[in-house]
């Protein structure tokens, strides 16, 4: 579809002629938050939790929640309702709103701008699932909040060009040696059968897919513990996958050259995907 219909602060309008005023304070200041849910069959999947986390954000930096929780849905219904796509991934973008520049946030209530797109869901291929996909490291270089899902993105931005300057798919990030995440994913490890991640705390997006894998560990007989992951320990993992909406679960098979375990994808990446069809399949 070339140009499909999105929702912007009220009304439905192709994304072609989409306009927000040079003014608003995402264009100034990337003041605002975004969400990204995957729809399959037409049907959001875990919209709640992308919900929830939505709200989190906004409330997180004291924008007004302009609509409630049913409003949401159907908003977002709309969007999806007017793409022939099955299965779709929806963009969700709010900011502060519209306002002459000033850094602290107006004084005068502002409208928040709302935006909401959607495109088709591409996920990985199955070539890819069944290489499993080279990974960089490098330093993580954002602010202290990246628990907000934020629009201001200047450093997963970068993050990923490194990545795609090396021919690979994502960079994996550590703040002073340890573990935090790649730059549009969270990152697992896996080591002697059991699956590992840093703690939800403000240097990682708390993605959706990280309580769904909790849950699919719990259910599997997986055994699951958030603690910091030293660098060492990424390197000398029997396995590393990547999680995200678009990525569901993907297996990192090398970092900066150097192979993860036997260099293919392993038995829990292998457990964990055909769980997360399943639960796709059940939702
Ligand atoms: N990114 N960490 C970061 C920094 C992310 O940007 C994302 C998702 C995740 C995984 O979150 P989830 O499981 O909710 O997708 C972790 C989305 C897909 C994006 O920016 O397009």
């Amino acid at each position: 579809m070339q140009d499909p219909l999105v929702y912007l602060n009220g009304s439905m309008t192709p994304l072609s002629e989409a306009r927000i005023p040079v003014l608003d304070r995402g264009f100034i200041f990337g003041d605002g938050v975004y969400e990204v849910i995957p729809i399959y069959g037409r049907r959001l999947f875990r919209s709640e939790h992308h919900l929830a986390r939505l709200f989190r954000s906004l409330a997180k930096i004291s924008i007004t929640n302009p609509h409630d929780r049913e409003q949401w849905l159907a908003l977002i219904q709309g969007v999806i309702d007017a793409h022939p796509a099955h299965d779709q991934m929806v963009y969700i973008h709010v900011t502060r709103g519209v306002a002459k520049r000033g850094h602290a946030f107006p004084k005068e209530a502002l409208a928040p701008t709302v935006f909401i797109m959607t495109n088709p869901l591409v996920l990985p291929s199955d070539a890819l699932r069944a290489s499993g996909v080279p990974c960089v490291s490098m330093e993580d270089q954002r602010w202290l909040h990246c628990e907000i899902k934020s629009i201001s993105l200047l450093g997963n931005v970068l993050a990923a060009q490194n990545a795609a300057e090396h021919g690979v798919v994502e960079a994996i990030q550590f703040r002073d040696g340890w573990l935090t995440e790649a730059s549009s994913s969270n990152v697992w490890i896996v080591k002697h059968g059991k699956l590992m991640a840093p703690p939800k705390d403000n240097l990682i997006l708390e993605g959706i897919r990280y309580r769904l894998i909790e849950e699919l560990c719990a259910a599997g007989g997986i055994p699951f513990e958030a603690r910091r992951i030293a660098r060492e320990e990424v390197f000398a993992a029997d396995e590393v996958l990547l999680s995200s909406a678009t990525k569901e679960v993907l297996p990192v098979v090398s970092i900066d050259g150097k192979a993860i375990g036997n260099g293919a994808p392993g038995p829990i990446y292998k457990q964990l995907y055909e769980a997360y069809q399943q639960a796709k399949a059940a939702a």
